[in-house]
Order: C-alpha cells, then sequence, then structure tokens
C-alpha cells in the first residue's frame, strides 16, 4: 500500500469488532471492554480527544526557510521522531482481526524502526504474552520497551531479567493495570504497588523505568521518589477507571512539578502531528499512539506502520513551520493556548 487512506481502508476490512471510525473517538465503542472502547460510560477515552481539542497552536509565520528536524532522542538512542507505538495486546480479542500478537508485534517493532521510532510491547495474563514480544525485540538488538504489567515481585523479576538479557533499551510497567477488572481475577493477578516496591523494580532493572499510569502531581512526585527515570501520563485509553481525567489536562502541572528530573511522556487520543505537536509544547518529552498504530499493523503490517508514523511526522513538521520551531527543542510553552 502507498498511503494512509490505503492502510486505513484494509484495517477497515479486517477488523470484525473495532468499527475503524472516520475519527477514532471513542463514541461508537462507548463501553467495550473487550474491545477497542472505554471503560464504562467510555467517558475518559472520549475526554483524551475532547480535551486535545482544547489546546490551539499559535502561529509565528515570520522565519528562514530552513529544514525542520523532528529528530530527537530516547534515552540517549536516536530517534526520528519523538512518537512512540504505545503497548497493545490482545489483537483477535479487541479488534477482532485475524492476527496473533506475535505476529502483531514483528510488524510493529519491524514498522517503527524502519520509521525511526521505537514500539513498547504488551503483557498479558499468561507467560508466553510478555515473552513472545520479547523475544521480538531481543531478535532486533533490543530497540523496543517491553512493558510489564504490576504482577507479583517474582513475576515481575524473571520478566525484567529477560528484557536484561535481550539487551532492551528500557522496560515501562503500566503500573495502572491494577484496575484492569479480567486481570485483577486472573490466575496470577496484577496488583497496586508501592513507592518501596518500585524502588525495588529500579533497583532489580539496572536499566531505565518507565512508570506508565500517572495521572496526577501527587502520583508523578511517588514515581521521582522511587527513583525511576520516566513516566507516561496515561488514563490508559480510558480503559482503566471511568469518568478519570485526560493525559493532556493533567501534563503541564505534572511537568512543573517534575522540573525535568524525569523524562514525561504522555498519550490518550492523540491522532495528529498537531497533538504531538500540543504535548511537546505543555512539555511532554514524546507521545505514545495506541488504536491508529493498530489499525496501521492490521491494515498493511509494518509498511503500515511506517506510513502512519511518516504522516504524523509530516503533519508534526507543518505545525513546527507555521509555530515558526525548526527543531524538537524549540517548541515551547508560548506556542500554545489552553482553553480548558
Ligand atoms: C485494545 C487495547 C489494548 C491495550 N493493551 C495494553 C497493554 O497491554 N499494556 C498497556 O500498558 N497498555 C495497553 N493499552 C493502552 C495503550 O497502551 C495506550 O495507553 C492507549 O491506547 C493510548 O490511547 P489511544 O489508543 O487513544 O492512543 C491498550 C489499549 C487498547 C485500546
Amino acid at each position: 500500500m502507498e498511503n494512509w487512506q490505503e492502510v486505513y481502508a484494509s484495517a477497515k476490512q479486517r477488523c470484525h469488532k473495532c468499527r475503524c471510525c472516520p475519527q477514532c473517538n471513542g463514541a461508537a465503542c462507548r463501553g467495550e471492554t473487550p474491545g477497542p472502547g472505554g471503560k464504562g460510560s467510555g467517558n475518559a477515552f472520549v475526554r483524551n480527544i475532547d480535551m486535545l481539542k482544547q489546546v490551539f497552536i499559535t502561529m509565528d509565520t515570520i522565519s528562514e526557510n530552513t529544514e525542520i528536524s523532528t529528530q530527537t532522542d530516547f534515552f540517549g538512542y536516536e530517534v526520528s521522531l519523538p512518537v512512540y507505538a504505545a503497548p497493545i495486546s490482545g489483537i483477535r480479542l479487541n479488534y477482532g482481526a485475524d492476527l496473533d500478537d506475535l505476529t502483531y508485534t514483528q510488524e510493529l517493532v519491524e514498522g517503527c524502526l524502519a520509521a525511526g521510532s521505537l514500539a513498547f510491547s504488551g503483557d498479558g495474563m499468561y507467560d508466553e504474552m510478555f515473552c513472545g514480544p520479547m523475544d521480538i525485540i531481543a531478535k532486533h538488538q533490543g530497540y523496543g520497551i517491553p512493558t510489564i504489567k504490576p504482577w507479583s515481585e517474582s513475576d515481575m523479576e524473571w520478566r525484567i531479567k529477560l528484557a536484561k538479557e535481550g539487551k532492551a533499551l528500557a522496560i515501562a510497567s503500566d503500573i495502572d493495570a491494577s484496575g484492569l477488572t479480567n486481570l485483577r481475577n486472573s490466575v496470577t493477578p496484577v496488583g497496586f504497588k508501592n513507592v518501596e516496591e518500585l524502588k525495588k523494580i529500579k533497583k532489580m532493572a539496572e536499566m531505565p523505568v518507565i512508570l506508565k499510569g500517572i495521572l496526577s502531581v501527587k502520583g508523578a512526585r511517588k514515581a521521582l521518589e522511587a527513583g525511576v527515570d520516566g513516566i507516561i501520563v496515561s488514563n490508559h485509553g480510558g480503559r482503566v477507571l471511568d469518568d478519570c481525567l485526560s493525559g493532556i489536562e493533567v501534563l503541564e502541572d505534572i511537568v512543573k512539578a517534575v522540573d525535568g528530573r524525569m523524562k514525561i511522556f504522555v498519550d490518550g487520543g492523540f491522532r495528529s502531528g498537531n497533538d504531538v505537536f500540543k504535548a511537546l509544547a505543555l512539555g511532554a518529552d514524546g507521545v505514545l499512539i495506541g488504536r491508529p498504530i493498530s489499525h496501521a499493523v492490521i491494515g498493511d503490517g509494518a509498511n503500515g506502520v511506517k506510513l502512519y508514523l511518516e504522516k504524523i511526522q509530516l503533519e508534526l513538521k507543518e505545525a513546527m513551520a507555521m509555530a515558526g520551531c525548526k527543531t524538537i527543542k524549540d517548541i515551547q510553552r508560548e506556542h500554545v493556548c489552553v482553553k480548558f
């Protein structure tokens, strides 16, 4: 396939649960978990989209015609753009696509690397749901970020060991998965982690650790206390708590509180390069995109992911050009106006 429109049309044909709506905004799939939707009323997913629409980009059109660069780095690893694939698991169950999680991860990792980006991989209630994706990252010289659910200490430990052996660039843990009902009741249940337990995880890892699912200044301060290297400001795509805030709303306060002491990523409802620009202007170091990248993999595998990320990069460059920014570092708070 040659463009994103073709890829998305193909995804629509192949998804039998997700509707692949013209705008992936959580409205049609409210409460569809399992499925692609947000939990309960689906308000949290819908809010992610709505709040991003309340951030506006300011223009500065008197500038030179110099080349615009979206290049930056992820813990020292050079990336073409600060946009990463969010961890997604259960492709068959959630999208109704005939694609197993292993093939999904293989295509995802390859597509991200081809676009100069990186993928976070998922985890699930069966061991192979972590081991398979981790193996794929290892086969790509560790260029990816395995995401570990908040299991018991021993269950997290062996996963961290595999990540170390596979030379992963970093590990993430979606600590908010403690809100996923099916996993709380599974054979090896997930649970909450306190600061002391998180300190142990950081110590075990001996590599950058990123906590996914922070949604308050209080939570960010605890992450700092635990000594981790980064957080993902996220409501898990609206799938762990109905009626909660969106990442973009709390981002700026968290950025101020953290004051450069760890990396801050954000996700939830990002659908364009303009959206990415908004997060960077509010102080994020990078953005994760979930559902649309799943559509890209389902639609045309690695090629779909590459085409999608290139589209996002082009849009980001356009926003940067119109705001008078030549590099990612040039994107500052003054470049957006927040109306919430
Ligand atoms: C079907 C589905 C499965 C997901 N599985 C995981 C997972 O295994 N681990 C995780 O940390 N987050 C998971 N997430 C959350 C995403 O990583 C991400 O936070 C969210 O989808 C971002 O919002 P967006 O999809 O609107 O871009 C999942 C999300 C969806 C929609």
